[in-house]
């Protein structure tokens, strides 16, 4: 077979010349249909919340440190993203409007453009890029078909502004076939301006789509809501509760205009996860404290997505994608010893995890050296003056009843260089460090389970099933809640949206086998630290009531004997025929080494062959115990005495199948 080594671009001249030749290998290249990448766009991101965390996602690239997001909920009509980064050149915009999908950053033409460092995979100030495609800012179009680009580069005496109008759909499919397509109008063009200090990127999203108002003011909640109002009302029955917390919602009043919908007669029409007059910087944390606070009522497994309306839910997923600080600080950056049990996680398939400690004022993150990814300290995002912060408290929780009082948290760190075989086979380098926290209760109950966050940003949310974990540990399972954070690696395993990632890359294998092994950690420690401290529990209830019986014993003694120079006499059983006995070993507290009434053991062998169960032990420890209690009773009143010696085991036996009788089946 021939090959003809051209390569040829042309349609038609690739097949004018198969047709003509047979036999015939010929070249030529893929391009990219900007009409199937419309679709990609339009399609993969499908809620407000991914546009959103795209743009933010795009500010953190561009080095910005700050982000504001305003709406003007609860109409969500206009919404505008503004950010303090780098800004745009028009060289950088217009390649961005003339590229859809193919991004500058990973690239060697990153740098000239300004968009990267000299490291493709970095930004000019070094932030590890999140952006790979260049479709993220067009997930825009699901919330609104026309959009604005107001962007400037320090330095710059100009911006510069873009108008963007998508084409829809159904205008799409109504084109003929090999109509040449275009995805959107845009018009472009420069502004002076003054201040050649000030930089950054704005995108302003006019007249959102009518379909994402209706997600964003949560109508279908309020509407199915409103007929199960009326419903119960018409048939006495109890009314449907609305979410907890809500940013308000709309009504129609006169001439069809949308008006506030109030609460109750003083105008009041949202209800807040926050006291009023918080500070922006504590809402979040008072969000998440309200949520496990839910824990203490009668909620036992709080959820979000049912106590808050879709905008507060929006918020939360939001700022748990993207990188920024934890409500109450990182657990990292722990330096308490005491807070926690802390376990350090063994990368080994037969090993267990090891206690640690650390010196008080040391963090967690500097005794196991763990590396900063992505600080998130220069990074604050609001939406509506409210700061996003990752709502996940690991202090102050709940105090539960379990037995192990304080949470339990394994830490552990993993990398693979895959011994320097070719990154076609290996996919490169992989380095993360995770954690795993154990409490009797992870609220909300959207936490449980496994969040991976690559470079610090994550678009997938905690996957429950830690990763398909086959492994039966409901209710443990239940009380965990675990980060990884990808170091190097994993960014290939990710599909192109961030929300979902390819289990199979080789990268995922490991990660998820890691995750499975450290499990089994996780759950053989907790399993045998809370036998141990329920064997301890037990151990002191006994002696607790050992204590108590010899107690009532020691009183009645000395209620009728007034001189304390008459000592208790002591009792105890002996084996037969041992009149003057020597401790038998059995746990004992009178020193003396003799027994003054000595029982026979036999009395105690009635039913022994009970089952030799712990509780059962402690059972008949604590009979013996009431019988010699009661001897002494009767010894005090001058009662034993009176018996002849060998009548004495006859009553105290009786009295033993008396106390013994319990009244249910295993008596
Ligand atoms: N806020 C911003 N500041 C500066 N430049 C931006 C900003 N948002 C977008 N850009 C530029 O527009 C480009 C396209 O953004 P887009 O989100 O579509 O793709 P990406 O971030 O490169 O990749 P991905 O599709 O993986 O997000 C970016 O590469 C960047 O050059
Ligand atoms: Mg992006």
């Amino acid at each position: 077979m021939n090959t003809e080594n051209k390569l040829i671009k042309d349609s038609q001249e690739l097949l004018g010349k198969l047709k003509a030749h047979e036999e015939q290998v010929f070249s030529t290249k893929l391009k990219t249909n900007e009409r199937v990448l419309a679709r990609v766009t339009d399609g993969i991101y499908r809620e407000p919340v991914s546009a959103l965390r795209e743009l933010i996602s795009n500010a953190f690239d561009a080095d910005a440190e700050n982000v504001f997001i305003t709406t003007d909920a609860p109409r969500f009509k206009n919404i505008r993203i503004e950010d303090d980064g780098q800004g745009m050149s028009v060289e950088t915009l217009v390649h961005v409007i003339h590229n859809i999908g193919g991004s500058l950053k990973r690239t060697s033409n990153g740098e000239f453009y300004g968009v990267t460092g000299s490291n493709g995979n970095y930004s000019p100030k070094g932030r590890r890029l999140i952006g790979k495609i260049g479709i993220g800012l067009f997930s825009v179009s699901q919330l609104s078909q026309n959009f604005q680009i107001i962007t400037k580069r320090s330095g710059d005496n100009f911006r510069t502004v873009a108008t963007v109008a998508l084409q829809q759909y159904n205008e799409v499919d109504e084109r003929e076939a090999d109509q040449e397509y275009e995805s959107g109008n845009v018009n472009i063009w420069k502004e002076k301006v003054e201040d050649l200090n000030s930089h950054g990127t704005t995108i302003v999203l006019n007249n959102i789509r009518v379909q994402a108002r209706e997600t964003l003011t949560d109508k279908r909640f309020w509407r199915d809501f409103d007929i199960n109002q009326n419903e119960s009302q018409l048939k006495k029955i109890k009314p449907p509760t609305p979410k907890k917390y809500y940013i308000g919602r709309l009504e129609n009043g006169k001439n069809a205009e949308e008006i506030l919908h109030s609460i109750n007669k003083d105008g009041v029409y949202q209800s807040l996860p926050w006291d009023e007059g918080t500070a922006d910087d504590e809402k979040f944390l008072q969000m998440t404290k309200r949520v496990w606070d839910e824990t203490l009522k009668s909620n036992q497994r709080p959820q979000i997505e049912k106590l808050f309306d879709h905008y507060f839910y929006m918020l939360w997923r939001l700022s748990l994608s993207i990188p920024t600080n934890y409500v109450n600080g990182d657990i990292f950056d722990t330096t308490d010893p005491d807070k926690y049990l802390c376990y350090h996680l063994s990368n080994l398939a037969k090993e267990q995890a090891k206690k640690f400690d650390f010196e008080p004022g040391k963090s967690i993150r500097e005794t196991l050296k763990i590396e900063k990814i992505n600080d998130n300290e220069k990074f604050k995002v609001s939406v509506d003056n409210i700061v996003l912060k990752r709502p996940i408290l690991f202090d102050d929780l709940p105090k539960t009843k379990g037995r192990i009082n304080k949470p339990m948290v394994f830490f552990g760190k993993y990398s693979e260089n895959f011994g320097g075989k070719p990154a076609t086979l290996s996919a490169g380098e992989l380095k993360f460090h995770a954690y795993l926290f154990w409490n009797n209760k992870i609220a909300p109950v959207e936490h449980r389970g496994v969040l991976i966050r690559v470079f610090n940003a994550s678009g997938t949310l905690f996957d429950e099933t830690f990763l398909d974990y086959q492994v039966q540990e409901i209710n443990r399972l239940e009380q965990i809640t675990c980060e990884i954070f990808i170091e190097k690696g994993f960014d290939s395993a990710l599909n192109i949206d961030r929300e979902s990632f390819n289990y199979s890359h080789p990268h995922a294998v490991l990660l998820t086998r890691w995750l499975h092994n450290s499990l089994r950690q996780l759950t053989n420690t907790q399993k045998s630290l809370a036998s141990s401290a329920r064997t301890e529990q037990k151990t002191q209830n006994l002696d607790l009531a050992i204590d108590g019986i010899k107690q009532i014993a020691q009183k009645v003694w000395d209620s009728n004997h007034e001189s304390s120079l008459i000592s208790k006499p002591s009792v105890d059983f002996v084996k037969e025929n041992t009149q003057i006995s020597i401790n038998d070993g059995q746990e004992e507290d009178e020193e003396e080494g003799y027994t003054d009434y000595s029982l026979n053991r036999e009395i105690l062998n009635f039913k022994s062959n009970e089952r030799n169960t712990q509780n059962e032990k402690h059972r008949m420890r604590i009979l013996e115990e009431k019988l010699k209690a009661i001897a002494t009773v009767l010894i005090s009143y001058g009662i034993f005495d009176l018996v002849p010696v060998d009548k004495r085991d006859e009553m105290l036996r009786a009295i033993y199948e008396i106390v013994q009788v319990e009244g249910n089946d295993n008596a």
